[in-house]
């Protein structure tokens, strides 16, 4: 439901805007794909046919690098580096998928799903879901500790709300509110467990700056911006 709601093309999102470069070949899985320099590996990948996970990626926004689901592994590099703001280079090698791969995804979404509202794990739809299932995660090892499932919900806009709970923290709906409608009414306040989205000065969204443009809401992967009009009945978790 998520890509008919942002209209994508064959329900794809490439994860990474396109570039205008000369062509660079690099493998991917042992599958060679020529792309324009200055490419993301994701990129490189969807045009390998692989689905590398993401989730603060998305192709009408510039990489950002911040939920570290799309890790790959690179012939002759150390580490997992973030496909999403890893430029492609002639001659790499690129792999998608290790058990190592597999593993470091599923820490990174049990982390997330252990400040999510439980009751919206399964069945839920939107892009963070898709990824869920993408990496075969749908709990979490963790105990109920500190977290965010008690923020209130701002209901200020006619046309969205904002559900703090839902929000993974991803920025993107900050990166769109500035990169696609110029007009910088979101931030993200504080950092790492404190981090949370703020409106204007930390305002309800309907008093801040916010035009009501709805760039956020088809920005936002996991309905923590959701129109209201999908909510026949008053909104509420599960
Ligand atoms: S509200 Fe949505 S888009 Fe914005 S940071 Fe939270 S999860 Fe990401
Ligand atoms: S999708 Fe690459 S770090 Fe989030």
């Amino acid at each position: 439901m998520w890509s008919e709601l942002r209209e994508l093309q064959d329900g794809q999102d490439l994860g990474t805007p396109p570039r205008d470069g000369v062509e660079v070949t690099l493998s991917i899985d042992g599958v060679q794909v020529s792309v324009p320099s200055g490419s993301s590996v994701m990129l490189a990948a969807a045009m390998a046919g692989r689905s590398v996970p993401k989730l603060c990626a998305t192709d009408t926004l510039e990489p950002f690098g911040s939920c570290r689901v799309c890790l790959v592994e690179v012939e002759g590099r150390k580490g997992y580096p973030a496909s999403c703001t890893t430029l492609v280079e002639d001659g790499m090698a690129v792999r998608t998928d290790s058990e190592k791969l597999r593993s470091l995804r599923k820490g990174v979404l049990e982390l997330y799903l252990s400040d999510f509202p439980s009751e919206d794990i399964v069945g839920g739809w939107s892009e963070f879901h898709e990824t869920l299932k993408q990496c075969g995660v749908d709990s979490h090892p963790y105990q109920t500790g500190a977290n965010h499932l008690a923020s209130p919900v701002d209901t200020s806009n006619p046309y969205f709300l904002f559900d703090p709970a839902k929000c993974i923290v991803c920025s993107r709906c900050v990166r769109a509110c500035e990169e696609i409608q110029g007009t910088f009414a979101l931030t993200i306040d504080g950092r790492s467990f404190e981090s949370r989205v703020v409106a204007g000065q930390d305002q309800p969204f309907f008093e801040s700056e916010c035009v009501s443009c709805g760039a956020c809401v088809l920005a936002c992967p996991s309905q923590a911006l959701v129109e209201k009009s999908l909510f026949e009945e008053e909104y509420r978790h599960g």
